[in-house]
C-alpha cells in the first residue's frame, strides 16, 4: 500500500473522489495526510471527515516560497509518504520541493493539456471557442502544467453552453480520471520515458 498525501486550496471535490475510492478499495494506497495553506479550505473538513490527519500550514509564518516548502517537506516525510497528490493546490511549488519527490508528484489541469495551461483553463478553453476541451492528469515538473502526461478525458463543448455548465462536466470527468491515475500510479503502473508516460499493462 502506497502513503499518498494530497495538497488542497479550495473545495477538494478532487479530494473527495480519490477519498471515496480508497474506501472502496479502488486505489492501492491510503490518504495518509492532507495539507492546505487556506486555513478555510473546505478540503480540510473533507479530511476530518473521512477520519484523515488534515493540516494547515500558514504561508505568513515563513519568511519565504523556500522556508514554507521545508515545511511541507518535512511533514510528508514524517508521514512517510509515496505520493503527493496536487489537487486544487494554489502555489507553484519550489524546484527545492519537486527534487525532494522526483516523479512522486501529480497533478489535475482542467484543459487538455498542452492547451490552455495556468490559471482558469475552463475559461480559456470557452473563451477561445474549441469544441472539445477536458482535463489532464499529469506529473510536475518544475515548468507551469508542463509534466509528462498521465491520462486525459475529453469533454465537447455545447454549442450554447454556459462557462459554468462546462465546469461542472469538467469536473465530473476530473473525479474519474483522478482516482484512475492515482491508482495507476500506487500499482508502479507507469514509467516515465523522456516526454512520455507509458502506462503498463497487467
Ligand atoms: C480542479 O478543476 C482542478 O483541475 C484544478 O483545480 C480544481 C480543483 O477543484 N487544478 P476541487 O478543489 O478538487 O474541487
Amino acid at each position: 500500500m502506497k502513503q499518498i498525501a494530497v495538497l488542497a486550496s479550495g473545495q477538494g471535490t478532487n479530494l473527495e473522489a480519490i477519498l471515496e475510492a480508497v474506501e472502496r478499495g479502488e486505489i492501492a494506497g491510503l490518504v495518509v495526510l492532507v495539507i492546505s495553506d487556506r486555513a478555510e479550505a473546505p478540503a480540510l473538513d473533507r479530511a476530518v471527515r473521512h477520519r484523515v490527519k488534515a493540516l494547515f500550514i500558514n504561508p505568513r509564518e515563513y519568511a519565504g516560497r523556500e522556508e514554507f516548502d521545508r515545511a511541507l517537506i518535512d511533514e510528508l516525510k514524517k508521514a512517510q509518504v509515496d505520493l503527493v497528490v496536487l489537487a486544487g493546490y494554489m502555489r507553484l511549488l519550489t524546484p527545492q520541493f519537486i527534487n525532494a519527490y522526483p516523479q512522486k508528484i501529480i497533478n489535475i489541469h482542467p484543459s487538455l493539456l498542452p492547451a490552455f495551461p495556468g490559471l482558469d483553463g475552463v475559461e480559456q478553453a470557452f473563451e477561445y471557442g474549441v469544441k472539445v476541451t477536458g482535463c489532464t492528469v499529469h506529473f510536475v515538473d518544475e515548468g507551469l502544467d508542463s509534466g509528462p502526461v498521465i491520462l486525459q478525458e475529453a469533454v465537447p463543448v455545447i454549442q450554447h453552453e454556459t462557462v459554468n455548465t462546462l465546469h461542472q462536466r469538467i469536473h465530473a470527468a476530473e473525479h474519474r480520471l483522478y482516482p484512475t491515475a492515482v491508482d495507476l500510479f500506487c500499482r508502479g503502473k507507469l514509467k516515465v520515458e523522456g516526454r512520455r508516460c507509458l502506462i503498463i499493462d497487467d
